[in-house]
């Protein structure tokens, strides 16, 4: 087995496997060709298996100085060091405690070893799809306005081994998977119109799962979004919460201590509701009903939008209408035009670089993004 199995979370565990199926001769580095076998089949293979890891995982690429000036590579991810391609080495002890942070730029201006890492990516994903977590077979999507969910989503996503897809872009289509996982915020103690009108139009017999972010109250949204979906007609296997940043901040900051604080446990409370997906849990809250008022909140959403409007601070740059998910703004001759179709989901107020978008008299500075999320994956 591999160095620092004992210590690897599964998903690490699962990702040794898929590289099993993926190393070749033709993804080895070519002065090792000679020795590769499959017996022998880490040979030749760390640098781009680590860069790989990486991109899964995210951590460090660390390297152990080896004598020919080159270095061996592996990684430190999930909060433990491991290396994938220990094996080549059989019974030699590498020295792993002072290692050296490798640089993915550094590495790739090597033209065939950028080839052989595009080669065994390729071959890592057909491994992927053919066993363990995904295969196809499940399918995430995510609703979000300030990267929360969009963050959860992705690393929920990552774990089963496919990619998260913005729910406003379904088309209606029939879901041919055997798990569908929701990701959406929570708003007023129930779900976004977004995402009910997304569950209303989905068409799958998949299990289906729920999962929720939200900034510090939940009372009845578990079972709201649960009753919604399976009046909805979908078979809601799971519903799960994880407590994010608050973004419903047009009259309150969050302080920076306390936003550290919850940005720190986020990655460590999607993993754990990744992890109890895959291990096909079923937990729907006992509670019934919850809805009357988060559907009478959203109702009014609408309202709520006519608060907001821009300052002399605008410069018409068009972002927040090309973020909006309800088409509701307009740029005008003096700066935006709200309609009224607002649902509340403060993208365009938290993300118009001039912070120049305010809700009523309020003046709060504090705007939010969710740091360990990149806006343009929003859409994509
Ligand atoms: C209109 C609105 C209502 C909200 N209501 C709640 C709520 O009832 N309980 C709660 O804990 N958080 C509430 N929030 C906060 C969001 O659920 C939370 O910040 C979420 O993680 C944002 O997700 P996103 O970053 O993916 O958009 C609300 C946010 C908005 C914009
Ligand atoms: S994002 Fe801000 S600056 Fe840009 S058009 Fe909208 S309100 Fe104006
Ligand atoms: S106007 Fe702003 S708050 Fe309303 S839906 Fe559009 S982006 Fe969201």
């Amino acid at each position: 087995m591999f160095y620092g199995c004992e210590r690897a979370s599964e998903r690490v565990k699962k990702l040794y496997e898929a590289f099993q199926k993926a190393w070749s001769v033709e993804t080895c580095a070519p002065r090792w060709r000679e020795v590769w076998s499959s017996a022998n089949n880490t040979v030749g293979q760390c640098s781009i298996t680590a860069f790989l890891v990486q991109d899964i995982l995210g951590g460090k690429v660390l390297g152990i100085p080896l004598e020919d000036g080159t270095y061996h590579c592996f990684n430190e991810a999930d909060g433990a060091v491991f290396d994938l391609t220990s094996e080549q080495f059989g019974g030699r002890q590498l020295d792993y405690s002072a290692p050296v942070e490798q640089d993915r730029s550094e590495h790739f201006e090597n033209a065939d070893k950028y080839a052989r890492y595009l080669l065994l990516k390729e071959r890592l994903e057909a491994a992927l799809d053919t066993d363990g977590a995904n295969n196809g077979r499940s399918r995430v999507f995510f609703f979000s306005a300030t990267g929360n969910s969009l963050f959860a989503a992705k690393r929920i996503a990552e774990k089963l081994g496919v990619k998260a897809e913005y729910l406003c872009k379904y088309d209606g289509g029939k879901v041919d998977a055997e798990r569908v996982v929701i990701v959406s915020p929570v708003y007023a103690m129930g779900l976004p119109v977004p995402t009910v009108d997304f569950i209303k139009k989905l068409k799958t017999k998949a299990d289906c799962i729920l999962v929720l972010t939200y900034g510090g109250v939940l009372m009845g949204a578990k079972s709201a979004a649960c009753a919604e979906a399976r009046e909805a007609g979908l078979n809601v296997r799971a519903v799960y919460s994880i407590k994010s940043v608050e973004n419903f901040t047009v009259f309150f900051t969050v302080p920076k201590f306390y936003m550290n604080r919850v940005l720190k446990r986020m990655p460590q409370r999607a993993d754990a509701v990744a992890e109890r997906i895959l291990a096909g849990e079923a937990v729907v809250p006992k509670r019934k009903g919850g809805r009357r008022d988060s559907v009478k909140m959203r109702e009014s959403w609408h309202k709520m939008g006519a608060k907001l409007h821009s300052t002399d601070a605008c410069v018409r740059c068009g972002k927040c209408v090309n973020v909006c998910p309800a088409e509701n703004i307009e740029l005008s001759s003096s700066g935006v035009v709200f309609k009224n179709n607002c649902i509340a989901c403060l993208g365009c107020y938290h993300r118009c670089p001039q912070k120049a978008i305010r809700f009523g008299k309020h003046k709060k500075k504090f705007r939010y993004f969710c740091p360990l999320s990149d806006e343009k994956e929003i859409r994509n």
